[in-house]
C-alpha cells in the first residue's frame, strides 16, 4: 500500500509535560444539578421557588393540591415559624373535611419522578401539626391518576419542626411519577424540605448524584473540574445573604436545611443542594482536582461592585476556603470540613478569581486576592481572567494583568464556529513557555455534530502540541436537561431518565482516556499540502441595521480605496426602527441595503447615531446571505462591547471586541475598512478593532504525541479532516522495539451533520480494536472524516 506521506514519532525526544490538560467544566445551567447531576427527585422541595427566580415561579411551583373523595383542604405557604431563619417558606395544608384524604403531590422535574420497580427511595420532610391532632400522613409515588408505585406512613406527633424518614419500595415503572403526601385528621398539617432520594446514588452517598450522569461524567477520566460556573458565580448582589446573592461557597455546606435557596441567573431556582462539600466529594470519587472559581466581588453584568474597603470578607472567603479543601482538622474551616465528615485533605491545588470578568474593577480587586492568597498559600495556582473574547481589548487587558501580577493561569473563553477552530488550530503555536499558561475554561464549536467534534478533535491536537502554554482546558457547558435548555451545545444530554453523549463528548472521551504524560516530537512529511487556494476577500452585501432600537445613519458613503471610485448616498438619511413595539406594528424597519460589492479594498463611511433602545448601531458585511456574512456591531449585547463577528452558516464567532458603550442620541463617526481578509474599524477616528478573518485550510492531517509514563505506551492521535481515506506511513523513529502492538480506538464512517441523540445514544462513539506490526514502522489509513488514537507499546 503505498501511503501518502509520513508520520514519524520520536519516542525519546520528549517535550512539555501535558500535566493536568483536559478536564470538565461543571455549571448549573440547563438544569445540570438541580433536577440534573443532583440525584433529589421532589422539585421545589423548600417551597423557596419565587418570581426573581423566574416570572412564573411561585412558592408552590410544581406542588398540586390533592383531595380525595369529598375531602377538602386549603394549601397556603407561610413563613412566620421557619425550621430554619434562611430556609423561610413552608407549606400549610388546611383540612377542612378530610374525605378520603387531602394533601400536595409533586411533579418532579421533567415529566414526572421517573419511578423504577425495584428501587428503594429515601423519603425525608420536616414537619409538624397542629397541637394534639397526631396523625399518619400517608407519602406515596403514584402514577399522575393516583395508581399507587410504592407507599409508606409516617406518624407527625408534634407541633414543633421535627425530620421524619422513610422508605419508599417502588413496584411498577413510570416516569411521569408523582410523589403525594396524605393526611386525614384535623386542623393543620406544615411540611418543609419535602425530599426524594433513590438509594442508588453514585457511590450510593446520601444526598447524593444521580448515578448515570455521574458514571458517564467519571468515564471522561476528567484531570480537573473546573466549578459551579460561569457567570452563575458572579452575576448576583454583593450581600450573601440576598436572595439573589451572587454563589458564595459558604452558603453551600452543611446540612441543606440550613442551607439558603438562591437565584440562579440561568433563570431557574438553585436550592445548593449540590455544594461545595460535594463538589469536593465528587472530584475526588472521580479521581479529578477541583478547580473552583469564586467571584471577586464584582458582578460585571451588573456592574455591582464591593468597595475595596469591604473586600476583605470576599478574600477571607478564597482564603477560608482553601482551609475548608486543605487544612489541618485543628484549623477552624478544617475543623468543620472533618466534621461533615472528611477529615482527610481535599487536595486543593488551583483557585481561579472571577469568571470571564471584564472591566477595571475587576483588575483593580483581583490583586488585593492575589497578594493574600499568594502570600499565604505560595503553593496555590492562581487563575486571572481575560473576559469573554478570543481577542481585544478586555482579553488583552486580562493577559496583561495576569502576566503584572504573575498568575499562574489565564482563563480563556470562545465559543466559535467549527470553520473558526480549524482556522485557528495553530493558535498557541507562537504563545511562551514562560509565563502564565492558558487554562482554556470554556470553549465549543457551535453544534453537536460529527463535524462539530471533527473540529474540535483537530483543535485539541493544537493545544495538546502546545502543552508548554496550555495548562488546563474543557469544552463547556458540561451537562444539559433536554427539557430545559439555557444553552447549546453541550456535551452530555440527558432528561429525567436517560442520559447520552454527544459525539462532542466521545472525543474529550478519546482525548482525556489517552492523554500521556509528557509530548512527543512528532513530524509529518511527504504529504500533499493543500493548494495554495486564492484567498476570497470579503465581498458581498452592506446593510445597515437597527437592533432591538431606533437608529439614524447619514454621510454614507462607500469607496474603493484601489480605484478611488465612490458610491455616494448624498443627503440620504436612513432611519430604522427595530422596537418590539414597532415589530408588533408590523411596522418594524431593521435593515438598509447598500447594494453589493465586491472590491478588495474598500471604506464604508458613515454618521449613526441610537435614538433609543438597548443595543448599539450595526453594519452587516461580505453578506452571502443571511447566515453567512460578518458584521460589525457597536454596543454589542449589553451596550458595552464593540464587536466583529464573523458567521459561517448561521454560526457567529466574535472574532475581537474592544470596550464601548454608545450613547443615546450622540453622533459617530463610522469608518468601516475592508482590505482582503482584514478589516478595521474606528469610530471618531478611534481605531477599536483591527483582525483579519482567518478561512479554514484543511490539513492533510492534525496530529500529536504523548508518552504515558507509567506503561511506557507512545500514543498518537491524528484527525482526518478530509473527504478520503488518507494512508500513512506511522514510524516509531529511534527506541521502540518490533513487534508492536497498537491499540487503536476510532471515531469514522459517520455523515457530518450526524448527531447522537435519545433514540440513537451511542451512534457516534469509538470503536477499538488491536492490530500488530513486525516492524516499528507501519503503514495505516486514517478514514476519511476520523479521528483515531494509537496506544502503541
Ligand atoms: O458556558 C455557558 C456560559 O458561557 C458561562 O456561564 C459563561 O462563563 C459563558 O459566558
Amino acid at each position: 500500500m503505498k501511503a501518502q506521506g509520513k508520520l514519524k514519532v520520536f519516542t525519546k525526544e520528549r517535550g512539555a509535560e501535558i500535566g493536568d490538560l483536559f478536564g470538565i467544566f461543571f455549571e448549573d445551567i440547563n438544569h445540570a444539578a438541580d433536577g440534573g447531576l443532583y440525584a433529589e427527585l421532589v422539585r421545589n422541595r423548600s417551597f423557596e421557588f419565587d418570581p426573581i427566580d423566574h416570572p412564573d415561579y411561585h412558592p408552590l411551583t410544581a406542588w398540586d393540591k390533592v383531595e380525595r373523595g369529598h375531602g377538602c383542604a386549603t394549601i397556603t405557604v407561610e413563613a412566620s415559624k421557619p425550621i430554619y431563619p434562611r430556609n423561610k417558606h413552608y407549606v400549610v395544608i388546611d383540612i377542612l373535611a378530610e374525605g378520603d384524604g387531602v394533601g400536595i403531590s409533586n411533579r418532579g422535574f421533567n415529566s414526572g419522578i421517573a419511578v423504577r420497580p425495584g428501587e428503594t427511595y429515601f423519603f425525608s420532610c420536616y414537619a409538624r401539626r397542629d397541637s394534639s391532632f397526631e396523625e399518619k400522613v400517608r407519602v406515596a409515588l403514584e402514577s399522575v391518576d393516583g395508581q399507587v408505585h410504592g407507599l409508606t406512613e409516617i406518624t407527625v406527633d408534634s407541633s414543633e419542626w421535627k425530620k421524619y424518614e422513610a422508605i419508599i419500595q417502588a413496584e411498577a415503572a413510570d416516569l411521569s411519577g408523582r410523589l403525594t403526601i396524605v393526611t386525614k385528621g384535623r386542623g393543620k398539617l406544615y411540611l418543609d424540605m419535602v425530599s426524594l432520594f433513590p438509594s442508588h446514588t453514585f457511590r450510593n452517598r446520601l444526598n447524593g448524584l444521580r448515578r448515570d450522569i455521574a458514571e458517564i461524567i467519571a468515564d471522561l477520566k476528567p484531570k480537573f473540574m473546573r466549578f459551579p460556573g460561569g457567570c452563575l458565580v458572579h452575576d448576583g448582589s454583593l450581600h450573601p445573604d440576598d436572595r439573589n446573592s451572587m454563589y458564595r461557597w459558604k452558603n453551600t455546606i452543611g446540612p441543606v436545611e440550613q442551607r439558603p435557596a438562591r437565584r440562579n441567573n440561568w433563570r431557574y431556582h438553585q436550592t445548593l443542594g449540590l455544594g461545595y462539600y460535594e463538589y469536593f466529594q465528587f472530584c475526588e470519587d472521580i479521581g479529578t482536582k477541583p478547580i473552583p472559581i469564586l467571584p471577586a466581588g464584582y458582578d460585571p453584568h451588573h456592574q455591582r461592585i464591593a468597595p475595596i474597603e469591604e473586600l476583605q470578607p470576599w478574600i477571607d472567603d478564597a482564603l477560608d476556603l482553601i482551609e475548608f479543601a486543605n487544612g489541618d482538622p485543628a484549623t477552624p474551616w478544617g475543623a468543620i470540613r472533618a466534621e461533615l465528615g472528611h477529615p482527610e485533605p481535599f487536595g486543593l491545588e488551583y483557585i481561579g478569581i472571577g469568571n470571564e470578568e471584564q472591566g477595571e474593577p475587576f483588575f483593580e480587586r483581583y490583586e488585593y486576592f492575589h497578594r493574600a492568597i499568594k502570600g499565604k498559600h505560595p503553593e496555590i495556582k492562581l487563575i486571572n481572567s481575560s473576559g469573554p473574547f478570543s481577542a481585544g481589548e478586555t482579553y488583552e487587558r486580562g493577559w496583561k494583568s495576569a502576566r503584572d501580577n504573575g498568575s499562574d493561569y489565564v482563563d480563556e473563553h470562545y465559543y466559535m464556529s467549527p470553520e473558526w477552530f480549524l482556522a485557528h488550530h495553530r493558535r498557541y503555536d507562537k504563545f511562551p513557555s514562560s509565563g502564565p499558561k492558558v487554562f482554556l475554561g470554556e470553549y465549543a464549536s457551535i453544534g453537536n455534530t460529527y463535524y462539530n467534534a471533527l473540529a474540535e478533535a483537530a483543535y485539541m491536537t493544537g493545544l495538546e502540541k502546545n502543552a508548554h502554554a496550555v495548562g488546563l482546558a474543557c469544552y463547556a457547558p458540561l451537562l444539559c436537561n433536554a427539557d430545559y435548555v439555557n444553552w447549546k451545545p453541550n456535551l452530555i444530554w440527558f432528561n429525567h431518565h436517560e442520559v447520552f453523549g454527544s459525539a462532542n463528548y466521545y472525543v474529550q472521551k478519546l482525548f482525556m482516556n489517552h492523554l500521556g504524560d509528557r509530548l512527543l516530537k512528532i513530524e509529518a512529511e511527504g504529504f500533499k499540502q493543500p493548494a495554495e487556494a486564492t484567498v476570497p476577500s470579503i465581498g458581498g452585501a452592506i446593510t445597515l441595521e437597527a437592533d432591538a432600537n431606533a437608529v439614524r445613519y447619514r454621510d454614507i458613503r462607500l469607496v474603493n480605496n484601489e480605484t478611488g471610485e465612490t458610491m455616494d448616498y448624498g443627503d440620504r438619511v436612513v432611519d430604522l426602527t427595530d422596537t418590539a413595539e414597532a415589530r408588533a406594528a408590523g411596522t418594524a424597519h431593521a435593515a438598509f441595503g447598500l447594494g453589493v460589492t465586491e472590491w478588495k479594498d474598500y471604506t464604508l463611511y458613515a454618521k449613526a447615531q441610537k435614538m433609543s433602545g438597548p443595543k448599539g448601531l450595526k453594519i452587516a458585511f461580505g453578506k452571502k446571505d443571511d447566515r453567512n456574512h460578518l458584521s460589525w456591531e457597536v454596543g454589542w449585547y449589553q451596550n458595552q462591547d464593540s464587536v466583529l463577528v464573523s458567521a459561517v452558516n448561521g454560526r457567529g464567532s466574535v472574532l475581537t471586541q474592544s470596550q464601548f458603550t454608545v450613547e443615546d442620541g450622540v453622533e459617530y463617526e463610522l469608518a468601516l475598512h475592508v482590505a482582503g481578509r482584514r478589516v478595521r474599524a474606528h469610530v471618531d477616528g478611534r481605531l477599536l478593532h483591527d483582525v483579519v478573518d482567518e478561512l479554514p485550510v484543511i490539513e492533510p492531517i492534525y496530529y500529536s504525541a504523548t508518552i504515558e509514563e507509567s506503561t511506557g505506551d507512545v500514543i498518537v492521535k491524528v484527525v482526518n479532516l478530509q473527504e478520503e481515506e488518507v494512508a500513512t506511513h506511522v514510524s516509531l523513529a529511534d527506541c521502540k522495539e518490533a513487534p508492536l502492538t497498537i491499540e487503536v480506538h476510532s471515531l469514522s464512517g459517520h455523515a457530518l451533520d450526524e448527531e447522537n441523540s435519545f433514540e440513537f445514544p451511542a451512534r457516534i462513539s469509538p470503536a477499538s480494536r488491536t492490530i500488530h506490526s513486525e516492524k516499528r514502522e507501519f503503514v495505516y489509513r486514517f478514514p476519511k472524516y476520523s479521528v483515531t488514537i494509537m496506544r502503541i507499546r
